[in-house]
């Protein structure tokens, strides 16, 4: 038996709803027969859209989602998805040497924005800074969100369907502009974001801008642009910070030491945001540049989703990618006076997802079943934790030597007179009891339990055997939880 102190006193912070958020982009399945199926198809679409996929996706109360990329955004012409679909340019997607694939261009901004508004999320938008002008970005800005009639664009927008604003809030200037996004040093970036920042700023009232961090543990792109980044114009309302752990093993196929090995590669995200941050804080930012975590999630080798391969980057989802989801939403919560909004990469069809869909088959993942079952961190106040933390030692499948995880991964927060738990037991042998001691407040009684787990951590959910990973629910007294070996848990009890 293990106690762990729940403390309500001096909390952490307000879990921010966005940290709740996911990632769309035009690649391999995302769109085209993942979330959009067109509207005349024999599969139960909403004007278009995947019905299945709208209905689940709501119901984990999604509050943000990224879109059109990715690398995808730094080549896309925002024009080339507007009008008529039928009289839509084909163009050349930046992942058509990957995968042979054009860009068809039947999503574009009306559709991601009515997506948007069918499950409950705001639009965020990654704009081209690499190969469109800040003119062309202005004009996004103005197409999207100025007052009916205002302008030209405005009027076009009308004539296209929506008279009234999409109002786009979120707008990310680039995306990995230290890669796909132009390959720029972070000080040509740091010009650049300045002179795009500056123009998006001033095109319509209310814009929260995002500039492009670094990849992982990228210290040396932070600390060079942060040098040149004027703190003082205040054009900055985050900063992006990509993460993706993964090459543990296939997907499906992994040895114990390759599942541990994971869960180590993705417990790394608490180093990362916490130096990032330190960063941040020494250049005096820390007001611009809440971290944003607009990509994350494990990007295993390809193959194992259920087209093998045709549908670029689309991967299955076992038990072990739920508990990379647990883990690192965990950190988040933790993290929330840092960490302002998070996106899950990508929704469905690829890396990471909480959807697979094929023609007329749908599954949720064990990925989608921990956003479920968290859903209730969004907007709570998060509280510190405190136990005893064991380790799990495992030799490292890359160079055979012996390694330290932590075995438990925790947080918790108070919403509405009630406490939410969440624990992800790492341990693929040991269970664990936790006896609950509150501070500064007191536990009901009772514990609405759920759980996700199964005898085998390679378990996943296939069109065949949609709930082979599936959580179970039950009220238990609320003094001690009960966690599985490799399990998600988590409690929910009245405060008294
Ligand atoms: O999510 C797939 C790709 O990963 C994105 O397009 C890119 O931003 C990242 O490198």
């Amino acid at each position: 038996m293990k106690k762990l102190y729940l403390v309500k006193p001096l909390p952490i912070g307000v879990i921010n709803p966005l940290i709740y958020g996911h990632f769309s982009e035009h690649i391999g399945g995302v769109f085209y027969d993942g979330i959009w199926v067109g509207e005349d198809s024999s599969v139960p679409n909403i004007h278009g859209f995947r019905k299945s996929l709208v209905e689940a996706f709501k119901a984990v109360r999604p509050s943000v989602l990224r879109w059109p990329g990715g690398c995808f955004a730094e080549t896309y012409d925002w024009r080339d998805g507007i009008g008529p679909r039928g009289n839509r340019p084909t163009r050349i997607n930046w992942w058509y040497q990957n995968d042979g694939r054009m860009e068809p261009n039947k999503i574009g901004t009306h559709e991601f924005v009515e997506f948007c508004r069918l499950v409950g999320a705001e639009p965020y938008i990654a704009a081209n800074i690499t190969s469109t002008t800040p003119l062309d970005i202005r004009d996004w800005i103005d197409y999207c969100n100025s007052p009916k009639g205002s302008t030209e664009y405005a009027k076009l927008r009308e004539a296209n369907g929506s008279p009234e604003p999409l109002n786009v809030k979120y707008w990310g200037v680039g995306n990995e502009c230290w890669g796909g996004g132009g390959n720029m040093e972070p000080e040509i970036y740091a010009h650049e974001y300045r002179k795009y920042a500056m123009i998006m700023r001033n095109s319509a009232p209310g814009l929260e801008l995002f500039a492009c961090g670094p990849n992982a543990n990228g210290w040396h792109w932070t600390e060079r642009f942060l040098r040149v980044f004027d703190t003082s114009s205040r054009i900055m309302n985050g900063y992006s910070v990509h993460y993706y752990c993964g090459a543990s093993g296939g997907c499906l196929d992994f040895t114990n030491e390759q599942f541990y090995h994971l869960l180590s590669k993705a417990s790394f995200m608490n180093h990362i945001v916490n130096q990032t941050w330190n960063l941040v804080c020494g250049f005096n930012c820390q007001n611009q540049c809440p971290l944003v975590v607009d990509e994350w999630g494990c990007w295993h080798p390809g193959g194992s989703g259920p087209t093998k391969g045709y549908n670029l980057f689309e991967q299955q989802s076992t038990m072990r990618d739920a508990l990379v989801t647990a883990l690192t939403l965990n950190i988040f919560n933790n993290n929330c006076e840092k960490v302002k909004m998070a996106n899950a990469a990508q929704l469905v069809n690829n890396l990471h997802c909480l959807f697979l869909a094929n023609k007329e088959n749908f599954i949720v993942t064990p990925t989608y079943h921990v956003y479920d079952m968290y859903k209730e961190h969004q907007g709570a106040t998060a509280i510190k934790t405190a136990f005893e933390q064991e380790t799990i030692t495992y030799k490292n499948p890359d160079n055979q030597r012996e390694e330290k995880l932590a075995k438990l991964s925790v947080s918790a927060s108070v919403k509405d007179d009630a406490l939410l738990l969440t624990v992800a037991n790492l341990s693929l042998t040991d269970a664990e009891d936790l006896e609950l001691e509150s501070v500064g407040m007191t536990l009901g009684n009772d514990a609405d339990i759920t759980i996700l787990r199964n005898d085998d951590v390679h378990a996943h959910n296939t069109f065949d055997a949609p709930d082979a990973v599936t959580p179970i629910q039950k009220t238990t007294k609320a003094d001690v939880i009960q966690v599985p070996p490799a399990s998600v848990v988590t409690a929910r009890i009245k405060l008294q």
